[in-house]
């Protein structure tokens, strides 16, 4: 790759949390953003930050729920840069409920945008990543994908799929210079975790070996170093960032 081309990443649900501290990480890393969220605000002041901190970005607004709009989404991205190097998909939801009471609606809700949406972005990256013989798949699941959790059977279902998958992708690409990962958080300290009581959460950083929630940015660390030169050798792997919450 000549000096001056940067690599084109593209982070999903980049708008808040742990996606926008990788994108702000992956653009300070160099590399071009393409984030993609439903909120075209929230995504346009991301790309501010990015671009204050001297980094290149731009933003598509998609729900992830619908796999034709992401399908189109990619082409779109593909047929605007020509390449795609780096591929983070972080988006994702819960709907949780005990196994008796969850309706389909709620699965499927779960399903489409924490798994479906992340098929089908890994299929449109495949060929164009072959082609250039150079590539960074990273999916971010959950310990919940490791261990299961109560009252989350879709979320954990779709988070356990997310890890099979990228196995899969580690096998089917790695021939062609195209690396495969999961990272895999604990307890994060963002909109998602905040849902959560105060209490509960003190009693779950209570029971980890570091004692305390982790940060957006300690996720988006370990997604900078698996979207890196120096990761090449490294694929297939569940990087799990918990605070030591599975070990
Ligand atoms: P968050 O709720 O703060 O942010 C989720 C992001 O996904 C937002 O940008 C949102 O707009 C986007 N998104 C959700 N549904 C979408 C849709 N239909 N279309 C387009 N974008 C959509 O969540 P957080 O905490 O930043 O989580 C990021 C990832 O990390 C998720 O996959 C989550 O499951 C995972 N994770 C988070 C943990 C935590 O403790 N916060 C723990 C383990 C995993």
């Amino acid at each position: 790759m000549a000096k001056t081309e940067s690599r084109v990443a593209v982070v999903t649900g980049a708008s808040r949390g742990i996606g926008r501290s990788i994108a702000e990480r992956l653009g300070a890393d160099g590399l071009h953003l393409v984030l993609v969220a439903r909120d075209e605000k929230r995504l346009a002041d991301v790309v501010s930050a990015i671009e204050s901190a001297g980094g290149s970005a731009e933003s598509r607004v998609c729900d992830l729920a619908d796999s034709a709009a992401v399908d189109a989404l990619m082409a779109a991205i593909l047929e605007d840069h020509g390449r795609l190097d780096v591929l983070v998909n972080n988006a994702g939801i819960n709907r949780d409920g005990l196994i008796l009471r969850m309706s389909d609606e709620d699965y499927d809700d779960v399903m489409n945008v924490n798994l479906k949406a992340a098929f089908v972005t890994c299929r449109a990256v495949a060929r164009p990543m072959m082609r250039g013989r150079w590539g960074r798949i990273i999916n971010i699941s959950s310990v919940t994908g490791l261990i299961g959790n109560p009252g989350q059977a879709n979320y954990a279902a779709a988070k356990a799929g997310m890890i099979g998958m990228t196995k899969t992708l580690a096998k089917e690409l790695g021939s062609k210079g195209i690396t495969a990962n999961v990272v895999a958080p604990g307890f994060i300290e963002t909109d998602m975790t905040e849902a959560l009581s105060d209490e509960m959460l003190s009693e779950a950083a209570k029971r980890l070996p570091l004692r305390r929630l982790g940060k957006p940015d300690e996720i988006a660390h370990a997604v900078a170093f698996l979207a890196s030169e120096g990761a090449g050798y490294v694929t297939g792997q569940v990087l799990t960032v918990d605070g030591g919450m599975v070990c």
